[in-house]
């Protein structure tokens, strides 16, 4: 297996949209897949799409955590051509991802989502998802259409650095009280 270089803002894949993965079961998304995988336990993340490691396709890692779970604990979900049907419930959170290291944003995302997709083994998997895995979902699948949280951000105010981040939360529990 080999880690994986991560694109970083700025670099074309991230606003390319994907292309859907013709046979999972092939040797060469299946090496990706173990890749992916071992890209995203080193860098320590929540989730990774292929357009993150320089690859146009639609395939996403996400892990399925929930709340007070330490996200080591939790292996990735890796979900091929996905698709997500939204609930209509929104909810304030705050994002990273791998690709802006170092930043934290304000985001909305739905509180709960359906996804459909198919396994690393072509086997169709769906379930539902709220919360942090909901949002992490969200998150990745954006990844395929070239979309990054920055873009879901109604506010670029509450964009900030990680070791700013107590001022994020303290905007965010403003925010919260006025919905
Ligand atoms: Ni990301």
């Amino acid at each position: 297996m080999t880690l994986l270089e991560i694109a970083r803002l700025g670099h074309p894949v991230l606003i390319t949209p994907a292309e859907p993965v013709r046979d999972p079961a092939e040797p060469e998304p299946q090496r990706l897949i173990d890749d992916m995988i071992e890209t995203l336990e080193d860098a320590g993340g929540l989730g990774l799409a292929a357009p993150q490691v320089h690859r146009r396709l639609r395939l996403i890692l996400a892990r399925p955590l929930e709340e007070g779970q330490a996200r080591e604990e939790v292996p990735p979900l890796v979900l091929i051509d996905p698709e997500l049907e939204l609930g209509e419930e929104d909810e304030l959170a705050i994002e990273g991802c791998l690709s802006l290291p170092g930043l934290r944003g304000v985001v909305p995302r739905a509180k709960r989502v359906r996804y459909r997709g198919v396994d690393r083994h072509g086997r169709p998997l769906t379930g539902e998802a709220e919360g942090v895995f909901a949002r992490i979902l969200q998150h990745e699948v954006d990844h395929l259409d070239g979309i990054l949280f920055l873009m879901r951000m109604p506010d670029l105010r509450y964009l900030a650095y990680e070791e700013e981040m107590e001022h994020l939360l303290a905007a965010l529990e403003t925010q919260g009280e006025q919905q």
